[in-house]
């Protein structure tokens, strides 16, 4: 533990949770940073990621170590001290990371083991919009299913922060993407996504209109990170032999899953989460490097950010909890 006094010590605003709860939980104030011990840098923080886990952390849905908690977990910035045995990074680099809880802050402390270097002529606002999301996208169209020229896709959730890059990469990839979003005014944005077919996520008829464009083929797969509100009817729209991935649950987990109906159909369910490809330095490096080079190819357009100052969490929280957001959401210190 470092020993802090006013000569070592960085002030750095943070937002804090002294107990699990609704956004209000959420406390904006000051924390003292000390320099970075052995394998550790310390960052000054440009944006931070927000990402629909946060809010599980938030909430209670998901449990943590002990309080204060300081939620978050990606964020780009640039290096300002180097601990020792640091060798891969220097003071001055401009880096990001993913999945490291305690993103919520203007200055932190990190070991370099999870850091990436951020390539010049993407932005650290780019950076910290797109790792958990981009990340979690290539996971998805390249590793639980390979989309290919003359796939249909479907995308639940098609404006948001992982739809939004799921969409645009199948999209690239040659693939029909059906989308689904939750209201009217989000059909906008899944269009400008490039969705080539819009539904609301409720509306009658789905099946029947998915039967025409697929002209009763049915889906190659289908990408869920809705879950309860979304995957039974997910799954009469599948072909024989065709994927389900549920790779999240924003509207809870389902109810019951249909093991029969699956079965009936050879329809393989994958439930994938995103540590468990990306389990060491090498791993990392490849999917950084891909989605890097998925953004800089211009797959992803412009990327859809939208900005909170980090003092504005709870607002952020709020908004992305009531369906309000769209594509990758950024806190900046
Ligand atoms: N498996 C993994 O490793 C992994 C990694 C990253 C993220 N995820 C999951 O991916 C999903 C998307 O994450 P994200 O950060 O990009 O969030 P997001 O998609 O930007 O936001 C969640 C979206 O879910 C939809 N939704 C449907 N019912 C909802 C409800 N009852 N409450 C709130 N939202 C609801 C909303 O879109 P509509 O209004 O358009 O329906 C909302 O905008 C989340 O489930 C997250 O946990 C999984």
């Amino acid at each position: 533990m470092l020993d802090l006094n006013k000569e070592e010590a960085y002030r750095s605003s943070a937002i804090h949770i002294d107990r699990q709860g609704d956004p209000s939980v959420l406390t904006y104030t000051e924390d003292l940073i000390g320099e970075p011990g052995p394998g550790e840098v310390r960052i000054r923080q440009a944006a931070i990621g927000l990402n629909f886990v946060d809010t599980y952390f938030r909430s209670g849905a998901f449990p943590v170590k002990a309080f204060p908690y300081i939620p978050g977990i990606e964020a780009a910035g640039v290096i300002e001290a180097v601990g020792s045995w640091v060798t891969d990074f220097k003071v001055g680099d401009r880096v990001a990371y993913h999945f490291i809880p305690g993103a919520y802050a203007e200055v932190r402390i990190v070991g370099t083991h999870q850091l990436v270097h951020v390539p010049d002529g993407v932005t650290l606002e780019e950076a910290a919009a797109l790792l958990v999301k981009g990340f979690t996208a290539r996971m998805l169209v390249k590793e639980t299913y390979q989309v290919k020229p003359g796939d249909i896709v479907l995308v639940h959730a098609a404006a948001g922060g992982v739809g939004s890059l799921v969409t645009k990469w199948s999209k690239s990839l040659g693939a029909t993407v059906i989308g689904t979003v939750g209201s009217e005014g989000k059909k906008q944005a899944a269009l400008e996504n490039g969705v080539d077919h819009v539904f609301l996520v409720d509306c009658e008829g789905f099946g029947k209109s998915v039967a025409e464009i697929t002209k009763g083929e049915g889906i190659n797969v289908v990408y869920d990170g809705v879950g309860k509100d979304t995957f039974a009817e997910s799954v009469g729209q599948i072909r024989k032999g065709g994927k389900i991935v549920l790779y999240g649950s924003s509207s809870g987990q389902p109810e019951q899953i249909n093991h029969a109906a699956l079965r009936a159909r050879s329809i393989n369910m994958l439930t994938p989460v995103l540590n468990a490809y990306i389990t060491d330095y090498e791993s990392l490096q490849t999917f950084a490097q891909d989605t890097f080079a998925a953004l800089q190819s211009g797959i992803f357009g412009k990327l859809a950010i939208t900005q909170y100052p980090l003092s504005q969490a709870a607002q952020a929280h709020s908004d992305m909890e009531s369906r309000k957001t769209t594509g990758s959401v950024i806190l900046v210190p």
